[in-house]
């Protein structure tokens, strides 16, 4: 009999559970379904044959270094092209002292949780959030407060009461957790006059900010707007970001950009995790920065994730119902589309998929409930072709959804008389 191990769990472990979109997403694994599920950049984007060049000089110039283990802090020629990169693009210069080389952002937000949350400590989002910080938070087990988001992000003012009202209760939040460009899951970017006021209210309430910007150079119209970090005078805004989107993610490169302190102590916390990030990779994206690769190939995705967003948005044009709606991202991955109140795209998921076509249901990305009625597409994936015949698909099962609920409730408000 095959033994189980169960009880030997820590009591951290035993917390842990398969999240319930994990388990959704693995009926979207059947080939015929066409999935906008994902979060997954398009392997077409991948710079495949440049990649070889400088991999291949990776392994003529410097072999015994690029194969061998390196500093926790990351390669000093990344860190310093990263650093003064930011300065560059963003107008935010950082010194080497201030960038730490992660394995992913997803390294990052565990190291910051690492350091910063103490069981039962508070951590403030926006309620729809990044599944993968909140799964991290709790993981460390903090308590996750949500605050709303409106068309421009997180709703300022309801961000005031919530500090106003933790601080009240002596709870003040760890960190505020921000995806301010092209959000995961909904696409909106904070605009420059409401990151000034947050920022202003970070300060006021002796808090940090974790800015993660892993979309915002994926922009296909509008002009930029500044990072949240350029505005931080008082050293409270720790930032992430990463070359999955814009390169490619099977790197499982990412940085931090932080007051020196923090990253000496997230560095400590990455040596008992994982002693340095992928050295070989970190020498072949130096080269491609170096080389001067990297832009014109973000250049290159950008044309093609234009295409895609406007395709999947000419086909919701097409074929959604009058009663649903949905945003225009400017940049980023997603489109997001709410529903009628009576609608619970968890109910229509297991329809969608007998359709073969499959979405994220926007309710797992509420930390504390809510946003039953709203699901998440992913564009960058899918072929062009797949995205309009997905979007056919979706907009046939949403129509009849939509009319089904209709119809129950006008037979209960018939019933009542
Ligand atoms: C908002 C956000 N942060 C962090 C990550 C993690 O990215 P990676 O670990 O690949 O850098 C993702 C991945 O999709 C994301 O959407």
């Amino acid at each position: 009999m095959r033994k189980t191990h169960d009880h030997r769990f820590s009591q951290n472990a035993r917390r842990m559970k398969a999240s319930e979109i994990r388990e959704l997403l693995k009926l979207t694994q059947r080939e015929q379904v066409i999935s906008f599920a994902g979060g997954l950049p398009n392997p077409d984007t991948f710079p495949i044959e440049n990649l070889r060049v400088v991999i291949d000089h990776v392994m003529t110039e410097h072999p015994r270094d690029a194969l061998q283990y390196g500093p926790t802090e990351g390669h000093n020629k990344l860190r310093d092209s990263i650093a003064r990169g930011m300065g560059d693009v963003y107008d935010t210069p950082q010194s080497i002292h201030n960038i730490l080389i992660t394995h992913g952002s997803q390294q990052a937000l565990s190291l910051v949780s690492h350091i910063m949350l103490n069981p039962g400590d508070t951590v403030v989002t926006g309620a729809p959030c990044y599944l993968g910080a909140t799964l991290c938070f709790s993981a460390f087990q903090a308590r996750v407060d949500s605050v709303p988001l409106d068309g421009d992000g997180i709703c300022v003012n309801l961000l005031e009461d919530k500090l106003d009202s933790l601080a009240a209760a002596k709870r003040t939040p760890a960190f505020i957790y921000l995806v301010p460009t092209f959000q995961n899951p909904s696409g909106v970017t904070i605009p420059l006059e409401r990151r000034r006021r947050i920022y202003e209210l970070a300060c006021r309430y002796d808090t940090l900010i974790v800015e993660d910007n892993p979309y915002g150079f994926l922009r296909y119209e509008g002009e930029p707007v500044p990072l949240i970090k350029s505005l931080d005078e008082e050293d409270r805004v720790i930032y992430l970001s990463s070359f999955s989107k814009i390169l490619a993610p099977g790197f499982r490169i990412a940085w931090m950009a932080a007051p020196e302190s923090i990253v000496n102590k997230a560095a400590l916390a990455k040596q008992a995790q994982d002693l340095c990030s992928n050295t070989f990779a970190q020498y072949c994206i130096f080269e491609a920065m170096y080389h001067d690769m990297l832009f014109p190939h973000i250049e290159q995705i950008i044309g093609l994730y234009k295409g895609k967003r406007d395709r999947m948005l000419g086909a919701m044009d097409r074929c959604f119902p009058e009663r649903a709606r949905w945003n225009r991202p400017e940049g980023g991955l997603f489109v997001w589309v709410t529903l009628p109140e009576f609608v619970d795209t968890r109910d229509m998921f297991a329809k969608a998929i007998a359709s073969d076509v499959a979405y994220v249901v926007g309710h797992a990305f509420y930390p504390e409930g809510g946003g039953q009625n709203t699901l998440r597409l992913n564009f960058s994936h899918a072929s062009d072709e797949m995205i309009d015949e997905g979007i056919r698909r979706l907009g046939a099962v949403i129509k009849a959804e939509i009319e089904e609920k209709e119809r129950a409730l006008e037979d209960e408000l018939i019933g009542g008389f």
